[in-house]
């Protein structure tokens, strides 16, 4: 049992990911009240597993102006200038930061940083520790957190925003007209009940979209939720149908595809096919290291027309060595029946992160008074249609710092009363009743996601995905009605609105850019714009 939680917070952050720890930490340092609620155990985040590394300008062959040419061209249109450049000059002073926590990045023999590259830089950028960064950055930050006395509340699920809108409907007394944050509705899953929590700001710091799709990179945290909650609150949810599949998982019928990193390629590994062919060559002059949307593609194209299920990461021509630079790779090959210093690891796409999201500013500020939101399931402009490797961590560093004073700033005006909120109403029907049809409603979602919403698109796909959406949504949405919530059917509920919300993104965008493609519109349009898609108000 962990501690017992405060009646009200200055903020409450939903995360424990990058984003969550590192805006914990500076507004916790401003004096301020501060609860992080996290859905599973507290290091479980897709930061954890993050291997490629964490890509900025550090070296002296290497300039701000590359890193922001590379991130754009990989965006194909649909960055926005200012804020690429703004966070890619952040970079270097949030990495020191890093170091100063106690990250300790992979150096080379002659002490200077080891620098990754990967698909998309011109340069070797990618500071990394060894292929495990992820995991090296949310300890130093957890531990950050504990030194600094941040509460941190396990197996708490937030499940909805309350908002004045809500609360005034519900006939609760909120002066105004505005609509703002109150509070949230949190799942306690060790005393299965639900807490309503009040605070004068939160932030969304929930991570990705990934069990959306039937294979993922991403762990069974990335449900979606802040997207969801988001929506549900009145919010438009940007551009959620920049998908990014990442090329290169392991070959294998789980549901959790194991990444190989791109720095495996960066390091001169080739895709081949089954005859041991390199097959980059014919897509792109970067070849291997082209952006992740064209190698993701030319591996689709390469197993539909030859019909084999995967490629092959021809490692053992690698002239590295395999197993110190990267280790947990080699460890999970060998799990798996493959010895990659000897074997061609096999290797397909997989779905692996969220480009779009909860339009937010480059101080985490949503449409919304008091709620913001960082990290992945922030929409900011500086991935625009396909996010450039290892950009995303550095993405929510350097966010997470400037949203934190923005934050500050917002709780300065301690006049902002807090108000009294409306307590839960659960149903009476156990959601364990219905646990075979949910997780057949939830198998049925992932493969209508997988098979329709994929790396190639078509208009038809997508209009039969969006019916089968529905119907699904309809079903598991009574079910919410009547039950007394439990944390399956609050993640289901979550993914069917998060499904249903990129295939009309999807839908919306008549052209063909960056990850999304589709054969019923194969150009791009003249103009880049923001595809918006309309609240799913509860
Ligand atoms: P996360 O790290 O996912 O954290 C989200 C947190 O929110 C978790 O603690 C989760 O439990 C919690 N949560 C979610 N919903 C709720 C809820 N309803 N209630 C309470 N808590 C909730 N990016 C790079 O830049 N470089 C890389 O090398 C790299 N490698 C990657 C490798 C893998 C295998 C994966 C999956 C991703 C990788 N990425 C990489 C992407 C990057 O890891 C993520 O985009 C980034 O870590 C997201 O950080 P975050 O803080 O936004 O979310
Ligand atoms: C990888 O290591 O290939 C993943 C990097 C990323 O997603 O940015």
């Amino acid at each position: 049992m962990g501690q017992p939680m405060k009646a009200e917070y200055d903020l409450v952050i939903v995360g424990s990911g990058i984003a969550g720890l590192s805006f914990a930490l500076k507004v916790a340092q401003a004096g301020h009240s501060v609860a992080i609620l996290t859905k599973k155990d507290k290091a479980e985040s897709n930061t954890n597993y993050a291997q490629g590394g964490i890509a900025a300008v550090t070296s002296a062959g290497d300039d701000l102006e590359k890193h922001v040419s590379d991130t754009m061209e990989a965006g194909d249109g649909l960055c926005d200038a200012q804020v690429v450049r703004e966070v890619l000059s952040d970079g270097p002073a949030r990495i020191e930061d890093l170091v100063e926590l106690g990250v300790a990045f992979t150096s080379l023999d002659d002490g200077r940083i080891s620098l990754g590259r990967e698909g998309g830089h011109s340069e070797r950028r990618v500071l990394h520790v060894k292929d495990m960064t992820g995991k090296a950055i949310e300890e130093a930050l957890l531990a950050a957190i504990a030194r600094e006395g941040v509460e941190i509340h396990e197996h708490l699920f937030g499940i909805d925003l309350i908002t004045a809108r809500k609360a005034r409907k519900l006939g609760i007394q909120v002066e105004g007209n505005e609509d703002f944050v109150l509070g949230l509705y949190a799942y306690d899953a060790s005393a299965a009940a639900v807490r309503t929590v009040s605070a004068r700001s939160i932030l969304l710091a929930t991570g990705g979209t990934g069990q959306t799709y039937l294979y993922t990179t991403n762990p069974s945290i990335a449900t979606g939720d802040g997207v969801a909650m988001a929506s549900r609150a009145g919010l438009s949810i940007a551009n959620l149908e920049f998908i990014q599949f990442h090329p290169t998982t392991f070959h294998s019928l789980e549901a959790d595809r194991f990444l190989i990193t791109e720095a495996v390629r960066g390091e001169g590994a080739k895709l081949v096919d089954g005859n041991g062919n390199p097959i980059m060559g014919k897509y792109h002059p970067l070849a291997d290291l082209a952006p992740r949307d064209i190698v993701a593609r030319a591996i689709d194209r390469e197993m539909k027309r030859s019909g084999v299920p995967c490629l092959w990461l021809d490692t053992p021509a690698m002239s590295i060595d395999f197993r110190d630079r990267f280790p947990t790779v080699y460890e999970n090959c060998l799990k798996r029946g493959v010895d990659p210093v000897k074997e061609r690891i096999p290797v397909v796409p997989a779905a692996h992160y969220s480009c779009g999201g909860i339009p937010a500013g480059l101080d985490c500020s949503t449409e919304m008074p008091g709620l913001y939101a960082c990290g992945e399931v922030a929409c900011t402009g500086l991935h625009g249609a396909n996010r450039l490797a290892s950009n995303s961590l550095l993405e929510a560093v350097v966010l997470a710092f400037r949203g934190a004073e923005a934050v500050n700033a917002y709780l300065a005006d301690k006049k902002k009363p807090l108000f009294s909120l409306p307590e839960w109403v659960d149903g009476d029907v156990p959601a364990s009743d219905e646990r075979v049809v949910l997780s057949h409603n939830l198998d049925e979602l992932k493969r209508t996601m997988w098979d329709y919403v994929g790396i190639v698109r078509s208009t038809k796909r997508l209009e039969r995905a969006r019916s089968r959406i529905r119907n699904l949504s309809r079903e598991i949405n009574e079910y919410y009605w009547n039950a007394k919530v439990d944390l399956p059917l609050l993640e289901v509920r979550n993914l069917v609105c998060v499904a249903e919300l990129i295939v009309r993104s999807a839908l919306s965008r008549k052209e063909s850019r960056g990850l999304h493609y589709t054969l019923d519109y194969p150009d791009k349009a003249e103009t880049a714009e923001t595809v918006l898609v309309e609240p799913m108000r509860s």
